[in-house]
């Protein structure tokens, strides 16, 4: 199975606005490149704050027939709620992965919306998640941040595929999270290299994407 993250990020690396979410800083060129790579996923992780920050829509639009990948969220603590568009427009019934302590809320919330998959532990490890994938068969899996999210995957080493594109802004307060953010540098950072495999400059953005070596 492979996993790819796919993130946007300002001049200045950053991947949320200073109200925490992410919303206005990407072109039409962007949003249809983000369909070319959901067309390329069978599965589609999602982070619980992304969803309730933004709301996403994960429903391909730029190309009619495409099949859309199935959402797949996290949720490590309490509960989402079920009128998220996530929920409403998908080709699939979502993917819900909680752990054995708020599984009884998750129910209580989600039971016909999603397909829910609790973990016998208190938290959510992402090997185990991949593990899940692989073991329903997906081949081709995206991972849409947010931040904490891929900072947990990258951490253990399980991302092999990095999209990035770089958005014509500059935010500038300090604190706000670059496309990882986690409590501490990942162990052997400097020795796990990505190479950069292609780029490509449309209007003001670039998209570039890194493969681990
Ligand atoms: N620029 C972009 O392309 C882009 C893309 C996506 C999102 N974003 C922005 O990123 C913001 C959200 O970022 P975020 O980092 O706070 O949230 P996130 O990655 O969307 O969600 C993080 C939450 O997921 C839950 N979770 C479940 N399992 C986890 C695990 N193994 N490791 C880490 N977290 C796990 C945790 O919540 P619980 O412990 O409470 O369950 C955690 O707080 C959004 O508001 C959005 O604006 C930007």
């Amino acid at each position: 199975m492979k996993l790819s993250i796919n993130m946007a990020m300002t001049l200045d690396g950053k991947v949320v606005r200073p109200d925490g979410k992410w919303y206005g800083l990407t072109s039409k060129e962007d949003k249809l490149q983000m369909d070319v790579y959901r067309s390329q996923s069978d599965a589609l992780i999602l982070g619980k704050n992304s969803i309730i920050n933004d709301n996403p829509v994960v429903k391909i639009r730029a190309f009619p027939n495409a099949l859309n990948p199935r959402p797949v969220i996290l949720v490590r603590n309490g509960t989402i709620p079920g009128d998220k568009h996530v929920f409403e427009e998908s080709d699939h019934i979502p993917l819900v992965i909680c752990t054995k302590n708020n599984l009884k809320e998750i129910k209580t919330d989600l039971e016909n919306r999603a397909e829910i998959f609790a973990l016998d532990s208190g938290d959510i490890d992402p090997k185990k998640v991949t593990g899940i994938l692989k073991r329903k068969g997906y081949k081709n899996v995206l991972l849409e941040g947010g931040p904490k999210l891929n900072y947990s995957f990258l951490d253990g080493d399980l991302v092999d595929r990095i999209y990035i594109t770089l958005v014509p802004f500059v935010i500038g307060k300090n604190g706000l999270a670059g496309i990882a953010d986690g409590a501490s540098a990942m162990l052997g950072f400097d020795e796990r290299e990505w190479a950069l495999t292609n780029s490509v400059a449309k209007g003001n953005e670039i998209f570039l994407t890194y493969d681990r070596k």
